[in-house]
C-alpha cells in the first residue's frame, strides 16, 4: 500500500458514515459520496446490459445517464446525488 493509499484510507475511516438502503439491502457509505461512488465501491452494478454484463457509471458528469438510478421514488443521476441519511436506492430501473 502506498503513502497516499495509506492517507486516504485513513481518511475514509475518519468520515462519518451514512445508512441507506441499496434495492432493500443496508448500506454504509461514507458521508459525501454521490450515489454512483457508493455503488461502485460496494461492487453493486447500476444495470446490466442486453448482455447481462454488468454496468456503471460513465461519464460522472450528468451527460450519459448510464447511471440512472431511483432514489426514494424518483429517477436520478447517481453521479450528480449525493447519498443522505436513510435514502432508498433502487438500481437497474
Ligand atoms: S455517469 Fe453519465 S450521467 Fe452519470
Amino acid at each position: 500500500m502506498t503513502h497516499r493509499t495509506e492517507r486516504i484510507g485513513r481518511w475514509l475511516r475518519l468520515t462519518k458514515t451514512l445508512r441507506i438502503t441499496v434495492n432493500g439491502e443496508p448500506r454504509e457509505v461514507a458521508q459525501g459520496s454521490s450515489v454512483s461512488s457508493a455503488l461502485l465501491e460496494a461492487g453493486t452494478p447500476i444495470r446490466a446490459s442486453v448482455t447481462g454484463s454488468p454496468r456503471s457509471a460513465f461519464c460522472s458528469m450528468g451527460a450519459c445517464m448510464e447511471c440512472l438510478v431511483q432514489v426514494d421514488g424518483h429517477k436520478m443521476r447517481g453521479c450528480l446525488t449525493f447519498c443522505t441519511e436513510g435514502m432508498e436506492v433502487v438500481t437497474d430501473v
